[in-house]
């Protein structure tokens, strides 16, 4: 508590209104009493001022383009640290011991196989089905199969649902890909990492060894870094708003999945690769970011500019350096879409229009063109986005259940519809 407080002076009446810092970043004034107080609602579409809740977990500060989970430095535990490292920490608030590591990797790699019944609910699927339609059910049936971890009240129950969602999506979004280029399924093994283990699921097939590429596997796991966690997105709140009726964890995980799908969100990595494959050449840039500028003209650039960044995303800085690490181990360093999507932001940042919207390249700008360099297909992408914003979203979903203040979420609406009016029979109507 600050001990500050706002003033508001509305319909005669003066409210005042009680102002709280956290530890960094923007103060809050806590508006949970103005309707009673005031009879009015405040009103904010699309919640650009708008802080949901309290969290500890993830801080952004739009401005510097700085992103911290737990107040560690994304650069950092990207560049030190490793994806199930950035789980623990996420999960628990601190960095794992050794010790510590070892115990919640093992914990994670044996919860890694699906219920073999689960593999049967894959071929109701049609082949052609997106990725992403296949993962939003499949993660929803989890509460079918694994209903000995939903009662929310049981801290343990709530560790193993945690636990169970960050080990089984690997497995889950492997079969979704698998499924959709009609090979078999492939079983994770025990004696791999968590990104090698992907990797493995996706690209192995049963009549020869594979032998995964430590670049490769090292790329996916940091990539799953970066897209751990981001503090109260769209379907980070979606996942929240679900939990917060009390509805189970793999429920709640299923309703964040089907948010992140939109191009505005975590569709924008495979919208972004489509955009710079229409483009094709660096001659065509100009007419696409004329059309971006245009206001009668829908298009956007897709993989650009960000709710909260106002500022280069530090994610996407990552994301091109390992793009080029990924390239440069494939001997593509000229890939066309690369050559096209670093001529673009060249273009865009000395733009007046993006200068002045403060649009800059974010994280789903450069992770596509990794990710097909990679053997993804684009409608993978916002897969792999799903798979790693798993453990974000459980934590997040953890954090509100555990807090005693929690209530279900509840918004009110500005009315803007027929006052009331008498029903009329159907044969008075002409
Ligand atoms: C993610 O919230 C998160 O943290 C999300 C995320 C995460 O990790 O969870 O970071 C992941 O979703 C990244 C964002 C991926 N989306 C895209 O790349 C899609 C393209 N970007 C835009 O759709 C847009 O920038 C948003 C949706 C990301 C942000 O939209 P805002 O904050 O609502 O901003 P806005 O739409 O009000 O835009 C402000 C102005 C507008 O112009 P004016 O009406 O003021 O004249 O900027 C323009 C917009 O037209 N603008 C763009 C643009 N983005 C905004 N113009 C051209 N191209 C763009 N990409």
């Amino acid at each position: 508590m600050s001990g500050k407080s706002a003033t508001l002076t509305y319909d005669n009446r003066v409210i005042e209104l009680p102002v709280h810092g956290g530890t960094i970043g923007p103060e809050v004034i806590d508006i949970s009493t103005l309707y009673r107080d005031s009879g009015a609602f405040t009103y904010d579409p699309g919640f650009t001022s708008t802080a949901s809740c309290e969290s500890d977990i993830t801080f952004i500060d739009g401005d510097e383009g700085t992103l911290l989970y737990r107040g560690y430095p994304i650069d950092q535990l990207a560049e030190h640290g490793d994806f199930l490292e950035t789980c623990y920490l996420l999960l628990y608030g601190e960095l794992p011991t050794p010790a510590e590591k070892k115990d919640f990797d093992d914990r994670v790699t044996y919860h890694t196989m699906l219920h073999e019944q689960m593999s049967r609910f894959y071929t109701g699927f049609r082949r052609d089905a997106h990725p992403m339609a296949i993962m939003v059910g499949v993660v929803g049936c989890l509460s079918a199969f694994y209903h000995d971890s939903t009662d929310i009240s049981d801290p343990h129950q709530r560790m193993v649902a945690s636990l169970r969602m960050i080990a089984k999506m690997p497995t889950i979004a492997a079969w979704a890909y698998k499924y959709s280029i009609g090979q078999p399924f492939v079983y994770p093994q025990n004696d791999l990492d968590y990104a090698s283990n992907f990797l493995r699921m996706c690209f192995a097939v049963p009549c020869e060894e594979f032998k995964v590429n430590p670049v490769f596997a090292r790329a996916v796991d940091r990539i799953f870094i970066l897209h751990a966690d981001h503090e109260q997105n769209a379907s980070t709140s979606t996942v929240r708003l679900a939990g917060s009726s009390g509805a189970n964890p793999f429920a709640c995980i299923a309703a964040g999945i089907a948010c992140l799908w939109g191009p505005a969100h975590g569709g924008a990595n495979e919208a972004a690769l489509n955009m710079l494959s229409e483009i094709g050449s660096v001659d065509r840039i100009p007419e696409y970011v004329n059309r971006a500028k245009d206001r009668d003209d829908p298009f956007r650039l897709m993989g650009f500019g960000h709710r909260v960044y106002k500022n280069y995303d530090p994610r996407a800085k990552i994301m091109q350096k390992t793009c080029h690490e990924v390239l440069g181990e494939l001997g593509m360093n000229d890939d066309p879409l690369l050559e096209v999507a670093i001529e673009l932001e060249k273009i865009a940042l000395n733009d007046e229009y993006f200068v002045e919207k403060k649009l800059y390249p974010n994280i789903d700008f450069y992770s596509g063109i990794t990710l097909k360099a990679l053997g993804f297909p684009t409608t993978m992408f916002t897969v792999l986005f799903a798979l790693a914003r798993t453990v974000g979203w459980i934590a997040q979903w953890k954090e509100m259940i555990e807090d005693p203040r929690q209530k279900i979420g509840r918004p009110r609406q500005l009315y803007t519809g027929q006052t009331q009016r008498d029903y009329v029979p159907l044969s008075m109507r002409s």
